[in-house]
């Protein structure tokens, strides 16, 4: 099988690693790459956001499937493009995606769904703002409509900063506050049917102790020794699957990764967002572990064929954690040189934003490096994790000591 996988970023380096343990993978090539993948697949400078440049490259390399990382290529319509060209593709159509392009959508869905979620007012005026923010009260929650980097979701007690935030955007989303752990759940869908991945937990915050600004994540672990039994089920019948059934039902089935965000509420689990694609930095801990051999499963689930498909998972614990760039998320500093990358028996150095200049390895991005220790337990597999990292040379760089802590000195004590 020839695969042609998109994007850039750790998450990729995640994928492409795993899609190469897959037997019956003959070539790998990713567009555009960065410097860790060109170490195990063919790189191609092109740019993704051209669908065209895609499917011609597709074209010329014999492409059997098409895997899509980031969500802009996803809401370009490149998955879209994919299929109109006769190449299966691992990822939703433009319309599907709109599951995490719009949060008024995925909430429409939800609502038609019967899956539960927080209440919701969507508001386009300042009346309606206000009195979305008076009815619910602290902490108020408002989400920007459409994609935003990351930026787009304000959780305060400040009234005046929730709404300075909604009147920045034409259209947003206001709701009703959430409490209690928050966990992502990613299902694989041919577009009928989808089969659920093990539960994850990332660590949003920049710094330790779950303090400082929000980022794109700074470390995840896997599997979940807290997390309810039933926690995979309960989400397959409560969440992915009447969410499958319901865009099915639209016209816009969704053939790709659906992730959902999960809050465990004392009122039961809650989806907390829906995204398109695989989670960063989720999928450095997840990817690791499957055994199912990932381009067999992501081409079923490209041509509809997912029925009855389990996934195989290994016992081990990962611990993904993030070295970021001096000054991330505000004004993250790149250019400086990494040194000291060195990985020990059972962990695995994901590259996120790095570039080579003059053969030497450079900072190009946030978040540098995503780190993965994989070991008997979490306890382990952090060890792994925090060795390799603390080897690591790059001016002014920053990672949180905390990963999984508790989760681990937990699993110790039961
Ligand atoms: N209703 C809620 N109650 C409590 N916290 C919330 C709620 N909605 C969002 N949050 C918090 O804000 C974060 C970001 O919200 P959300 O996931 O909707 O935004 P996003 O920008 O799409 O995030 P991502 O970049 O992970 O896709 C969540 O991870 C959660 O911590
Ligand atoms: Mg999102």
């Amino acid at each position: 099988m020839r695969v042609l996988l998109i994007g850039a970023g750790g998450r990729e380096h995640a994928l492409a690693a795993a899609l190469n343990r897959d037997p019956q993978l003959e070539e790998l090539h990713v567009a555009p790459g960065n410097p860790g993948i060109a170490a195990i697949a063919l790189c191609h400078q092109i740019n993704v956001d051209d669908n065209n440049a895609v499917i011609e490259l597709a074209k010329k390399l014999l492409i059997d499937l098409i895997v899509v990382g980031p969500e802009k290529p996803l809401a370009n319509g490149l998955a879209d493009a994919s299929r109109a060209a006769g190449i299966p593709c691992f990822g939703p159509s433009k319309a599907a995606a709109q599951l995490e392009a719009s949060k008024d959508f995925a909430k429409q869905v939800m609502r038609d769904a019967g899956v539960p979620t927080a209440k919701f007012f969507t508001c386009t005026t300042k009346a309606e703002i206000e009195k979305a923010l008076d009815t619910f009260g602290a902490p108020y929650v408002v989400k920007h409509d459409g994609l935003a980097a990351g930026k787009g979701v304000v959780v305060t007690d400040d009234r005046e900063f929730a709404l300075e935030h909604a009147l920045q955007s034409s259209q947003v989303v206001i709701e009703e506050f959430l409490d209690g752990p928050e966990v992502s759940l990613f299902g694989i869908s041919d577009g009928h049917n989808i089969v659920a991945m093990q539960p994850a937990q990332d660590f949003k915050r920049a710094l330790d102790g779950d303090l400082g600004p929000n980022t794109g994540g700074m470390g995840a672990y896997s599997p979940l020794p807290w997390a309810p039994d039933q926690i995979i089920e309960e989400t397959l019948t409560k969440v992915l699957n009447p969410t499958i059934r319901e865009m099915e039902a639209r016209g816009t089935p969704f053939i790709g990764l659906l992730y959902a965000g999960l809050a465990l509420t004392n009122k039961g689990t809650k989806v907390i967002e829906f995204n398109a694609r695989f989670g960063d930095p989720e999928t450095e801990v997840l990817l690791p572990r499957l055994k199912t051999p990932l381009a067999q499963l992501l081409l079923k689930a490209a041509t509809g064929n997912l029925k009855g498909e389990t996934l195989d998972w290994s016992d081990d614990s990962a611990v993904t954690v993030v070295l970021a760039s001096k000054g991330y998320p505000a004004n993250p500093v790149v250019g400086e040189p990494i040194m000291g990358i060195a990985p020990v028996d059972g962990s695995q150095v994901f590259h996120a934003g790095t570039t080579l200049r003059d053969g030497i390895l450079h900072s190009s991005g946030g978040r540098v490096l995503a780190v993965t220790g994989i070991g008997a337990d979490l306890t382990e597999a952090r060890n792994k994790a925090y060795r390799v990292i603390s080897a690591i040379t790059l001016l002014g760089s920053h990672y949180r000591s905390d990963i999984a802590l508790n989760a681990s000195v937990a699993e110790k004590g039961n």
